[in-house]
């Protein structure tokens, strides 16, 4: 039997894609390999967002190039947005690469390797939803569903609209038949994924659909407890999604709202389409309607133009918002992008990084602030599997998407009472309720 192995970079999408990958390459007879070096099939599905990303792949390539060298037999493919990002010009700087495809074309992997051909070949138009593809899950409880590819804004530092196209929608009967099959199967919670997920639906005929439509349909399938999504973007969170928080049992309580920058002028550089104040709206509109909620949030520092008085901008919303976590980056040119061209305002490195250090101390301590709010309390707590610090505990998510760390006896999948009696700025300590203990067994 053949055996492959696939390293995923990237974010959640692609961690989809490449279970998607997997069960299409189960469905050719291929069975999965522990590490490259035992494969007969070795596959990198690439991430180009930062160049860190790019750099980090190339080095697990020269590994594979290794390996292919001790037997030649083996074929190299590269998956994703970096293989997208360069098309063919992956096979002239690294000729041992036998099959390259972007994001739309897993499917063609498949035949490639059922066809005859010795020939490098690559695969790059835009079309393919993986979606469509079968799943090997890496987790019983938790599924992607993948609600859109692409994406139609024009983010002048993003890379994502020339690797993953135009946005284009999946019909909402053919998502919740899969979503159906998924709860029927063991999954519990499930990640809505798209690029601009709460664009969900516009594209779509004869009849047009809304992202609060699909949480809506989503919502009564039985054995489904919990719905999450990622990213919407903030000038489409309109009042119909914040309440399906509210009136879907469902939809958890937290929204990851990518902020970027917290100043008005940089906002328009980057074409966010919102401003500072914008955004703190749409902040209130959640907050109005569920109080509770974890917001979480992207934050790019250094983009060119970018002052001290927009950078303390910046802090001045992290601050003011008090998010419950926050993934922050150094703005790093990609080919292609409009920001790569600017060339006035350069924020030199030392600069970004002294500010990301003064971005990461506002976003812990209020974070950490944030978290407070949960000691004492009981949480429903959707049990992982054994604590990664202390195994004699236990790990699971709340619907805020806290980690918990706790005491008690349960099975993964189970859905628990927690009290939590510690919080820091990532994750939560608990003791699971004896009420609930009792229920869970
Ligand atoms: N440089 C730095 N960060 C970036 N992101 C996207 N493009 C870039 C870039 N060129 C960040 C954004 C986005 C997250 C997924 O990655 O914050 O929301
Ligand atoms: Fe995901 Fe963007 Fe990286 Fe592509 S470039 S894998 S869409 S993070």
């Amino acid at each position: 039997m053949k055996r492959y192995h696939v390293t995923t970079f990237g974010c959640q999408m692609n961690q989809h894609d490449s279970e998607r990958m997997k069960g299409m390459l189960e469905s050719l007879g291929y069975a999965e390999a522990g590490a490259p070096a035992e494969a007969d099939l070795i596959l990198f599905n690439t991430c180009s967002i930062r160049e860190k990303a790019d750099e980090r792949f190339v080095a697990h390539l020269e590994q594979a190039k290794g390996l292919k060298r001790a037997d030649p037999q083996r074929i190299i493919g590269v998956g994703g947005c970096w293989a997208q990002s360069v098309k063919e010009d992956v096979f002239r700087r690294f000729p041992y690469v036998d099959v390259a495809f972007g994001p739309g074309q897993v499917h063609k992997l498949a035949e490639f390797l059922t066809s005859d051909s010795l020939t490098a070949q690559g695969f790059f138009e835009f079309g393919g939803f993986t979606g469509h593809l079968p799943a090997k899950r890496a987790r019983d409880l938790q599924g992607w569903v993948q609600i859109s590819v692409g994406c139609n804004m024009n983010c002048s530092y993003c890379i994502v609209p020339s690797t993953r196209g135009r946005e284009v929608s999946r019909p909402l009967v053919e998502l919740v038949a899969e979503v159906e099959r998924m709860a029927a199967d063991g999954v519990r919670e499930v990640t809505l994924l798209g690029q601009n997920v709460n664009a969900y639906g516009r594209d779509l005929r004869p009849q047009r659909t809304s992202f609060a439509e699909l949480l809506g349909a989503l919502d009564g399938i039985s054995g489904l407890d919990r719905v999450r999504y990622t990213s919407p973007h903030p000038k489409d969170m309109r009042e119909d999604v914040v309440l399906a928080h509210v009136q879907l049992p469902t939809v958890c309580e937290h929204v990851h709202l990518p902020l970027q920058a917290g100043s008005s002028r940089i906002l328009k550089a980057m074409r966010r389409t919102y401003t500072r104040e914008r955004y703190l709206d749409r902040v209130a509109l959640i907050r109005e309607h569920v109080p509770d909620a974890a917001l979480t949030t992207d934050v790019i520092v250094g983009f060119p133009g970018e002052s001290e008085e927009d950078f303390v901008q910046t802090l001045g919303v992290c601050e003011e918002v008090g998010f419950d976590g926050a993934f922050t980056f150094i703005y790093s040119p990609r080919r292609g992008t409009e920001a790569a061209t600017f060339t006035e305002g350069l924020v030199p490195h030392e600069v970004a990084v002294e500010r990301m250090e003064r971005l990461v101390e506002v976003v812990q301590r209020r974070a950490r602030q944030r978290a407070q709010r949960f000691v004492g309390r009981e949480l429903e707590v959707l049990v992982e599997g054994p604590s990664r610090t202390d195994p004699a505990r236990l790990r699971g998510r709340t619907r805020h998407n806290k980690v918990v760390n706790f005491d008690g006896v349960a099975a993964p999948g189970d859905l628990v009472g927690v009290t939590i009696v510690a919080a820091t700025s990532q994750t939560l300590t608990g003791e699971m309720s004896l009420v609930a203990a009792a229920a869970a067994r």
